[in-house]
């Protein structure tokens, strides 16, 4: 009897839960949510923090070979930025109930993905401006939408690391018109950044909608608002006019504006380099890791101090 009046209270729940996703309320750290929901925020918030900070480190090899005070400076603010999405996203996850140990211990086991355009290796001064330009780029599509994603501490994060995007993406694009504008050697370097940046740029939306198998979930909670490939779609239309403009050309024989679908079509994305690289088989997953892992362990006396002071301060 008992059982049969838990199960009847816990249907009674997720029920009153999907209601308030289906009102579009938000839902909070303190409110009752199915397990489901909070282990797959935990999962999705969790690779996208650690994304941004494994996303420092193709970024943060050219510091200091940027080529100008201006450039470097650029640069330098936008890692720095990077890192404070990354907390904000931790902190986010952390609300959901796991600690930032077990998520980092998470990264470093590769049981947590990131980010697999983090995988690539950083080339040239050029790819400083692909990356910018075309994966911040998509990451704004991206982030964009999540902003009104269901639970309250995630899409108030996305608000904030949004704001601070969009300078991402410009500094990236100035960065490729210059250079496209430049030398021929400077237009070339540019091209090739974006033959070697824009496929693993679309693959960062994830696989197509029908091989996505966390799409459903996501979607009837409202954790993602719109799909992969609607994002992939909206991200590709908006881009390759940019690209137009600098007079550089987007890798893909396939791309041609369809009057009829009002979107571009494009060429088959190549899905065993994606799962490669996701399944940690790209060109550089054992350097970023490795060098995670060195530089956490190497901060270990930071962590330490700042517990010490915390603990004093407590007893004070
Ligand atoms: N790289 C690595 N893993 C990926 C991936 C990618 N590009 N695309 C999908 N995956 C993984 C998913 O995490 C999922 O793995 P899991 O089941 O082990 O968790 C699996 O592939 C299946 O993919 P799904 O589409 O079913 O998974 P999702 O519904 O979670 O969609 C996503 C994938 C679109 C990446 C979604 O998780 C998402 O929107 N995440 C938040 C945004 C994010 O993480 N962006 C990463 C870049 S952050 C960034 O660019 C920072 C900027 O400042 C530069």
């Amino acid at each position: 009897m008992i059982k049969f009046a838990l199960i009847k209270l816990l249907l009674m729940d997720d029920k009153i839960f999907q209601e308030k996703i289906d009102k579009d309320r938000k839902i909070e750290p303190k409110d009752w949510m199915p397990e489901k929901y909070r282990s797959h925020l935990i999962r999705q918030i969790s690779q996208h923090a650690h994304s941004e900070i494994i996303g420092m480190q193709p970024e943060g090899q050219w510091i200091s070979r940027a080529p100008s005070l201006r450039s470097k400076m650029i640069l330098l603010a936008k890692v720095q930025d990077e890192a404070g999405h990354g907390l904000y996203l931790y902190s986010a996850c952390e609300t959901l109930g796991i600690s930032r140990d077990q998520l980092i211990s998470q990264l470093h086991s590769g049981a947590a993905k990131y980010s697999s355009i983090f995988n690539y290796p950083t080339l040239s001064w050029a790819d400083m401006g692909a990356i910018g330009w075309l994966v911040d780029g998509a990451a704004i599509v991206n982030q964009v939408s999540l902003q009104r994603t269901s639970y309250g501490p995630y899409s108030r994060g996305m608000i904030k690391i949004c704001k601070e995007e969009s300078f991402h993406q410009r500094q990236g694009y100035e960065i490729m018109a210059e250079l496209a504008k430049g030398t021929k050697e400077q237009k070339d370097m540019a091209q090739d950044a974006l033959n070697r940046f824009w496929w693993p740029s679309i693959m960062m939306f994830g696989p197509h909608d029908a091989d996505s198998p966390r799409s459903g979930n996501a979607m009837k909670w409202k954790i993602k608002r719109q799909t992969n490939d609607e994002l992939r779609q909206s991200f590709i239309d908006k881009t390759v006019g940019q690209a137009e403009v600098i007079g550089l050309k987007i890798p893909d024989p396939d791309l041609k504006w369809n009057e009829k679908r009002g979107h571009y079509d494009f060429g088959e994305i190549d899905w065993e380099e994606f799962w490669n690289v996701v399944n940690g088989n790209g060109p550089c997953n054992k350097e970023r890791l490795d060098h995670h892992i060195n530089a956490h362990q190497e901060g270990e006396w930071v962590r330490e101090a700042a517990r010490a002071y915390a603990n004093k301060q407590i007893k004070n």
